[in-house]
């Protein structure tokens, strides 16, 4: 599959997969594809940043190679580790078998064989489809030194195992990477990519996106869901309802046969939404029909 010519193309291509991508974003990831730059995704939860590099994956055709950051991920569990029990056995068996061939059994060991590759090899090597996507998934949870370690792979995009030698990818992969913004993510690596902050949707579009994702909704529920999920935002909350949630929700309703949305309906089932109790507390007595007024009062046309 080749890469889409131009914007519009890649906002087909995405939506073909079901994922409902602004203007902004559309020209973001067009860029990140023709320019072979790495795209930087900023955002609150559930906004669908994650999903993006799992629809691109899809709309081109590639391997979609998932690293999953999280506190004191090393390098060694990102690119590559020996497989050491499996080293362990080989030398076992070529004991009781009485080889004395050391030399050939070292180059052995360390062969492809007993190599186990982790996320950013896989990314390295040839793949028929093409480059693969490689989804560095939030990057705000690592360390620095992980962030400098992986800001020297992103430049280029090779790896050296002493006992192999260079792997180079032969071109490099599609890169996303993603963070909550938890901490600051450097100024260095961000130079190296495009960057983009992916905001709640509008209505119209968070309507669309709930069409694509749960197409059994009828129109005035949908439109009634998320007229309540985008007032709920602009409530102080501890945390926002994301686009995971509204999706969510809409599902929850479906189960239950809900026609319409009404304050005892919300109450019921407030934990697809709001997921700290201090949010849900805020919730109760009048205040689920005050925000539903004004979500319905909002639909009303002007
Ligand atoms: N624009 C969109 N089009 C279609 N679906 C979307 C869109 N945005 C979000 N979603 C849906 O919301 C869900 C959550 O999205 P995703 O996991 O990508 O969020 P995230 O930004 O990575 O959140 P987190 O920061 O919690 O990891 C996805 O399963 C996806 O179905
Ligand atoms: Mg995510």
């Amino acid at each position: 599959m080749d890469l889409p010519q131009n914007i519009d193309a890649v906002q087909e291509m995405l939506g073909a997969q079901g994922y409902v991508c602004d203007r902004a974003l559309a020209t973001v990831v067009f860029l990140a594809l023709k320019l072979g730059r790495p795209l930087f995704l900023e955002g609150e939860a559930g906004v669908g940043k994650t999903e993006i590099a799992k629809a691109l994956a899809a709309g081109l055709n590639r391997r979609l190679i998932r690293l999953q950051c999280y506190e004191g991920l090393d390098a060694s569990s990102a690119v590559y580790e020996w497989n050491f029990p499996a080293q362990m056995v080989a030398i076992r068996t070529a004991e009781a078998a009485g080889g004395s061939d050391r030399k050939a059994l070292q180059e052995e060991l360390f062969s492809g064989d007993y190599l186990i590759r982790r996320p950013l090899l896989e990314a390295m090597e040839p793949d028929p489809l093409g480059p693969p996507v490689l989804l560095i998934d939030e990057l705000d949870r690592t360390d620095e030194p992980f962030e400098a370690f992986l800001l020297e792979a992103l430049s280029d995009f090779q790896v050296t195992i002493p006992e192999i030698g260079t792997i180079k990818a032969p071109e490099p992969p599609i890169v996303i990477l993603t963070s909550n913004r938890t901490r600051e993510v450097h100024d260095a690596l961000k130079r190296r990519c495009l960057y983009h902050w992916v905001d709640y949707p509008d209505f119209e579009r968070e309507v669309e996106i709930l069409h694509a994702r749960a197409p059994e909704a009828a129109e005035t529920l949908s439109r009634e869901i998320v007229a309540f999920v985008q007032q709920l935002r602009t409530e102080d909350l501890f945390k926002k309802p994301g686009v995971a949630e509204t999706i969510d929700w809409a599902k929850c309703l479906l189960a239950l046969d809900v026609i319409n949305l009404s304050p005892e309906v919300i109450g019921d089932t407030v934990g697809a939404i709001l997921k700290y109790q201090d949010d849900i507390q805020k919730l109760q007595g009048s205040e689920a029909k005050r925000i539903l007024d004004q979500a319905r009062a909002s639909l009303e046309p002007a």
